[in-house]
């Protein structure tokens, strides 16, 4: 075994069973549980060298504090924003997700949005349901020939385009970290965001949340900058598009719908933006796929199992 003296790991938020099976093939010995409460968690942590979770429990200061003998957190999937990674650092635990196992169920999730937006899908399907056969009401466009701007041009932001493109859509796009050149050897033609607003037929970001995306479609974004009309969609972090600054934008007509999978709270404590006619949402689905569970848990497992036994460390 390496430097992680590990034996107990506990296992959170619905984490597919692969990872145990994997964990407990390499002979440690694994709890299973539902997202805890906080105060249950805060009791139970201590027991455990390891735990696992995916985005609902929250790792805080307080939890890592709790953890007297925690030395590593497991996240099955990307972000790492309900884990206060600061706070493990200082207190030398590892913190390590499996940035690449959802890629394509978020990439696909972001096209089916795409999809729907531009052929009113749920709400024509709601009303069908409802005994109503109403072609008229629920006209919509084609996205052939259509500009799609991706924000942040990552492995989900270019996987989206590549999607789109079949459906013949221009892609243009903005990331600090990306060249030109490397944008375009996905046919991303990249721009800055100045030049990306006025262009856009439907905006998809791609980005974590950090303070420099926070808001990053707000109103002035929203209301002045972008084609009238502009479809919006955000499968990566809520609070990157101004929920309040977007429900204004739709209530003005400015903006001509919107796919969401995330949200600033999760669970919304408003449904206001949820119930608007153009919203097509989702609870957090972009990652729930049987293939992208079972890929990020196994991944999460053969990454635990390699630091623990010597081999590479796959962190943050
Ligand atoms: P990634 O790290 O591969 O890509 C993110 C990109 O954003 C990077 O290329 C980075 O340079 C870029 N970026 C950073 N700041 C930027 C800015 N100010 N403007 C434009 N671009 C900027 O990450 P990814 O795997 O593509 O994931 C993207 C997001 O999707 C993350 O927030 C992740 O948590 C989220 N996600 C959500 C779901 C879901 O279920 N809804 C599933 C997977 C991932
Ligand atoms: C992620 O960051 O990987 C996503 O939010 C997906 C998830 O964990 O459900």
């Amino acid at each position: 075994m390496g430097s992680f003296k590990i034996r107990k790991i506990l296992l959170l938020d619905g984490v597919d069973a692969i990872c145990a099976t994997k964990l407990e093939a390499a002979g440690l010995e694994v709890t299973i549980k539902p997202k805890l409460s906080k105060d249950d968690l805060l009791k139970e942590i201590q027991n455990y060298e390891g735990v696992v979770v995916r985005s609902a429990t929250q790792i805080t200061a307080e939890v890592l504090a709790a953890g007297t003998r925690l030395q590593m957190v497991g996240r099955a999937g990307v972000g790492t924003d309900n884990i206060d990674v600061d706070a493990a650092t200082r207190r030398g635990v590892l913190v390590m997700n499996t940035p690449t196992g959802n890629t394509i169920s978020a990439a696909e999730h972001t096209c089916a949005l795409i999809c729907s937006l531009g052929r009113c899908l749920p709400q024509a399907c709601e009303s069908l349901k409802g005994g109503v056969w109403d072609r008229k009401k629920f006209m919509g466009n084609e996205l052939y020939g259509k500009t799609l701007a991706i924000i942040g041009l990552g492995r989900i932001g270019r996987e989206v385009a590549h999607r789109m493109q079949a459906f013949n859509m221009t892609c243009i796009g903005y990331d600090p970290f990306v060249s030109a050149a490397a944008a375009a050897e996905w046919n991303i033609e990249a721009l800055p965001l100045d030049e990306i607003w006025p262009r856009a037929d439907y905006i998809t970001v791609h980005t974590p949340l950090l303070p420099h995306t926070r808001n990053l479609l707000g109103e002035e974004v929203l209301m002045t900058k972008c084609k009238p009309g502009v479809k919006v969609v955000n499968v990566a972090r809520g609070g990157i598009v101004d929920e309040a600054a977007l429900l204004r934008a739709l209530e003005a007509g400015r903006c001509g719908g919107a796919g969401l999978d995330v949200f600033t709270t999760e669970p919304p404590t408003d449904y206001a933006l949820c119930r608007h006619p153009k919203v097509v949402c989702t609870p957090h689905l972009g990652a729930s796929t049987f293939e992208a569970q079972e890929r990020v848990a196994e991944e999460l497992a053969d990454q635990m199992v390699s630091a623990v036994s010597g081999g590479p460390i796959a962190g943050l």
